[in-house]
């Protein structure tokens, strides 16, 4: 991998300041920032290939949609799906999740049941309660211990023959634990369960393979993936996504429109209704290079480090309580935290004047929350343009932060 200090000249963002000072941004699991490989896509997508796409003759709508396809060829190539067609862009992992549960929401019957974990973010969650109203099925969910790491003998007990679905994310975004999704898949699919995981928080540090995690339905993001807001991707299994009825009904995801009734495109347009965000499709092609140029496993190892080095020096912090879980081989680059007898809003406006950026409060997760009995917590995540010099500026922050709250 390239040095970080030529990593970091690829974001233009990190030359801002924030408050008067250098900007420090810890807030990744939010969302993370885009280099210039990927402004320019952007940039270079409005100044010549401007066009919309599958519906012209004229050379710029084909170049465009070329663009645009050639990108989900590349997503397809990432996470190793068997076809393009199984790549399904959308707005996002919110909207590939509700997608899918839509769908389920008109195959499932009374008495069907899907489980998720306690761990959820409410995309994970809110989509299959709609799901349960609208079919009758049933939500259970699979506990877990005070580290965040589920418990799979209660999974054990809650798989019955009346599974038709387990939705789980592959990394917690409250805590970064690394959930165990290979078994929870080996486990759903005995029981003839389809498995749908929610990879937001994995995407950008754990390389998935779909076909050999034999996973049903994988969702991810761009815009943390060092893409840009506003684009997603659903990869599905051909024969499930092909049960699955439409989710929008619009332009091209039509074969035939009557008045009487109308059939539906084959995939992946039967889901793509509408003009997409062709402009994101095409950066988030562009993301997947920069990410292979630098390396997923590298990303990764480097991120490892300053998680080591942050968990430590954040140790040394009196009244400091870190939550998830201890072995820091099951976590991704994320540590959210609290400050005994301060509330994280507090802490997060201060450290914000001092221009670090993290997220407080309860990150999509209220559940989690409540099962721990806080408010909230304050969460630092990192990525690959990070550095040491920045968590040992955090670490002195929240010593006075600390000495001003208490
Ligand atoms: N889901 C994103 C987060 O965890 C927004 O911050």
């Amino acid at each position: 991998m390239k040095p970080i200090e030529e990593i970091r000249k690829d974001f233009p963002i990190l030359e801002r300041k924030i408050n008067g000072k250098p900007l420090i941004y810890f807030d990744n699991a939010a969302t993370s920032q885009t280099p210039v490989q990927v402004i320019n896509s952007i940039v270079h997508y409005y100044s010549f290939l401007n066009a919309n796409i599958h519906r012209g003759v004229h050379t710029l709508s084909q170049e465009a949609t070329d663009a645009y396809e050639k990108a989900r060829v590349k997503l397809q190539r990432h996470f190793n799906a068997k076809k393009s067609s199984e790549i399904i862009f959308t707005s996002g992992t919110t909207e590939a999740i509700n997608l899918v549960a839509n769908g389920y929401a008109s195959i499932l019957t009374e008495g069907d049941e899907i489980i998720i974990s306690a761990s959820e973010h409410h995309s994970n969650i809110v989509p299959w309660q709609f799901a349960c109203e609208r079919s009758g099925a049933i939500l259970k969910v699979i506990p877990m211990d005070k580290k965040g790491i589920l418990d799979l003998n209660a999974f054990d007990k809650l798989l019955t023959n009346r599974t038709k679905l387990v939705c789980v994310q592959h990394v917690s975004n409250a805590l970064g634990n690394i959930h165990p999704i290979e078994i929870i898949i080996e486990k759903a699919h005995e029981r003839g369960a389809v498995v749908l995981v929610d990879g937001a928080q994995s995407s950008p540090h754990i390389q998935a393979d779909v076909q050999a995690l034999d996973v049903d339905f994988y969702v991810v993001s761009a815009h943390k993936m060092y893409g840009p807001t506003g684009v997603g991707i659903l990869y599905g299994k051909e024969e499930l996504l092909n049960k699955l009825p439409p989710y929008q009904g619009g332009g091209e995801m039509i074969k035939e429109v009557r008045f009487e009734a109308s059939t539906y495109a084959d995939l992946p347009h039967k889901f793509e209704a509408g003009t997409p965000n062709i402009c994101g499709g095409i950066a988030f092609g562009s993301a997947i290079d920069y990410i292979h140029e630098l390396g997923i496993e590298n990303i990764a190892n480097y991120e490892h480090k300053l998680l080591e080095y942050a968990t430590q020096k954040l140790k040394t912090i009196d009244g400091i309580e870190i939550y998830g879980d201890d072995n820091l081989s099951k976590r991704t680059a994320v540590i959210s935290f609290n400050l005994k007898g301060i509330h994280p809003y507090d802490v997060g406006t201060i450290l914000d004047k001092l221009g670090i950026a993290v997220r407080t409060g309860h990150h999509c997760v209220q559940p989690i929350m409540q099962f721990y009995g806080i408010s909230g917590t304050i969460r630092v995540s990192f990525a690959v343009y990070n550095t040491f010099e920045e968590i040992d500026f955090l670490i002195e922050s929240l010593k006075k932060a600390q000495m001003m709250l208490q």
